[in-house]
């Protein structure tokens, strides 16, 4: 039996109000959305201030007031019409679209769920004009009070969808998209002067600035000055922005700010490229701070995949995530990451007072046996996987850093060794990890990993999820010496392991590494997880901090420090190395007026 509500009805054409209040739900989802097309509109206005005033969280009231070029009357009433726009005019301009908005929707949809004010004057004319639109009912303009630039109200959003307005948040944290929203724009147009206000007080106020300074007062306080300026360029790409020390990452990406021509993006091609700059300087799967300005000729990205053009799509987005990734790692690279150990509060430690003693009795001794020669960095003889990565220049900050000294070691846990400008403490186990994973990655872009066939394939359990994520990187583990498959529903077998793993058990580093893909696979790329797991396994085979060295092995290791990038930190972000330079010691000894 048919019920009512499915029995057929003649086919019929949507109103124009019903078909805008559908429409309204694609390009406006909460009051920030509105907040955002009508700044938009300003800019594209040619405007040099904006005033953003905000009642409720943007639910009883929101106004855009802007000194741009207005709205002539006669086009007011089209302003409302859908797909009517002043910004498009043939099929060609799509393709290179200059301006924030292009559809001619926002207005429409804003207007058939709100109640919708327009004030506007053009130079050209005497006196303001008014037209309004209660939710899809618009009358015809009429003269009003006002300057030369727009003024919209938008009042009650969503009064007449209240399916919708229930599913608004409370006016905070609504009005904290709204604030968002407007530092994003705000973060693109520096030359622009913005004021926020929140229930009648100003929140944000922002003069027209050099883009540096209007970045920097996006930046949270808190991160004061822990910044690297990026400024790139490279056939027709431009990257410019802010990134944030790697310690500023964090377990979101809020902190993340792309831009693309100057229009707030979503990207996962830029994320991704941000990630792998920091790789090895963060912990895994924290999200570095970035604000990331990214230029593109128009014609290679299409901005209208999406109702908010949130979303692009670039025409070659593997040279695009080349370029980002690129000019990042080395402004990481060539700015000394290695930490400084300053920590002066701490010295009342006794522990540390000795060890401290013990590092400068050994730094005096090393200052009058200066001279000092290169060992053969080939002479590496310690037990790790034999490398192809090829002998580079020792980088300048590390130089002096010669295994040619005698290294001491401490606890069998530090290595302490002369540097240029002072000393360095390296943590064996750190920098033996990280020295382990260089070489696993360049051993896995050359092929396969040796494995050795286990001949009683040792078995664990494992998750349906677990099962499916196995299933998907065996390719992937193959590469890496692992032969694992699924054995019914619930457990797995391994077959095959990487030889020079053989001190661990197969079945526990295979059951650690899906619980770890299953947390990060949701999120991960497949050579992300490659990376991730190339650090599980160089954490598992590096000598642990505490396992007594061979002088050989010492030496093998600080000769190798040479050829490792980045190797001031461990694959996990810790650091391998802590550096004081002569004036630091003379501080803590004060030595010096400080
Ligand atoms: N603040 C403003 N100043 C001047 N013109 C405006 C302003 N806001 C909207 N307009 C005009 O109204 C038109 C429709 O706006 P909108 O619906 O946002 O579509 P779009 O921005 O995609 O063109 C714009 O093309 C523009 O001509
Ligand atoms: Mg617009």
């Amino acid at each position: 039996m048919i019920s009512d509500a499915l029995k057929r009805r003649s086919i019929r054409k949507l109103s124009p109000a019903l078909v805008n209040r559908i429409a309204a739900g694609e390009v406006i989802e909460r009051p920030a959305s509105v907040v955002k097309e009508l700044i938009e509109n300003s800019l594209d206005a040619g405007a040099s201030h904006i005033i953003v005033e905000i009642e409720d969280g943007g639910l009883s009231l929101i106004r855009v007031i802007d000194d741009g070029g207005g709205i002539p009357v006669e086009e007011l009433p089209l302003a409302f019409a859908s797909h009517a726009t002043s910004k498009l005019e043939s099929d060609e301009d799509l393709l290179a679209i200059g301006t924030m908005g292009f559809r001619g929707e926002a207005l429409a949809s804003i207007g058939a769920v709100a109640q919708v004010r327009i004030v506007s004057r053009t130079a050209h004319e005497t006196e303001a004009h008014e037209i309004r639109n209660d939710g899809g009912e618009i009358d015809s303009p009429r003269a009003a009070a006002g300057n030369v630039g727009t003024t919209i109200e938008v009042r009650n959003l969503f009064f007449n969808t209240p399916a919708r307005r229930k599913f608004l948040k409370g006016a905070g944290t609504e009005f904290g998209h709204i604030a968002e929203a407007v530092q994003r724009l705000g973060m693109a147009f520096a030359n622009i002067a913005i004021r926020l206000l929140h229930n009648g007080k100003t929140v944000l106020d922002w003069p027209a600035a050099p883009a540096l300074q209007r970045w920097l007062s996006a930046w949270p306080k808190e991160f004061a000055a822990a910044y690297l300026p990026i400024e790139a360029r490279h056939e027709g790409l431009q990257l410019t922005g802010l990134i944030g020390l790697p310690e500023l990452a964090g377990p979101t990406v809020r902190h993340q700010h792309f831009f693309l021509n100057g229009r707030p993006i979503r990207d996962r091609i830029i994320q991704h490229a941000l990630r792998e700059a920091f790789r090895g300087l963060t912990e895994p799967g924290r999200q570095p701070a970035a604000i990331l300005m990214l230029g593109v000729p128009a014609d290679d990205v299409d901005v209208n995949v999406h109702p908010t053009k949130s979303e692009v799509r670039f025409r070659n987005s593997s040279s695009i995530h080349g370029f980002v990734l690129a000019n990042i790692r080395e402004k990481l690279l060539e700015n000394d990451l290695t930490p400084r150990a300053l920590a002066a509060e701490e010295a009342d430690d006794p522990n540390r007072a000795t060890l401290r003693q013990q590092l400068a009795d050994y730094f005096r001794a090393g200052m009058e046996g200066t001279d000092v020669e290169q060992t053969n960095p080939s002479a590496a003889t310690m037990a790790m996987p034999a490398s192809d990565v090829s002998v580079s220049p020792p980088s300048l900050s590390i130089a002096a850093a010669s295994a040619a000294i005698p290294a001491i070691q401490l606890h069998n846990s530090y290595l302490v060794a002369q540097s240029d400008d002072g000393m360095i403490i390296i943590d064996q186990h750190a920098l033996h990890e990280r020295i382990m994973y260089e070489d696993l990655l360049a051993r896995v872009s050359r092929g396969p990993l040796e494995s050795q066939r286990l001949l009683i394939p040792p078995t664990l359990p494992a998750s349906a999820a677990q099962i499916a994520l196995l299933e998907q990187i065996q390719p992937m583990l193959r590469r890496i010496g692992i032969e694992a498959d699924a054995i019914g529903p619930d457990a797995v077998a391994i077959h095959a392991f990487p030889s020079f793993l053989h001190r661990l058990d197969p079945a526990d580093f295979v059951h650690q590494l899906l619980e770890r893909g299953e947390q990060e696979s949701l999120d991960l790329h497949e050579e992300e997880l490659l990376h991730e797991i190339l650090d599980m396994m160089a954490c598992k085979a590096a000598v642990k901090a505490g396992d007594p060295l061979t002088p050989a092995e010492i030496e093998a290791l600080l000769a190798r420090r040479h050829l490792i990038d980045r190797s001031s930190n461990c694959p996990h972000g810790r650091p391998t190395t802590l550096r004081l330079s002569l004036h630091d010691l003379e501080k803590q000894f004060k030595r010096t007026g400080f």
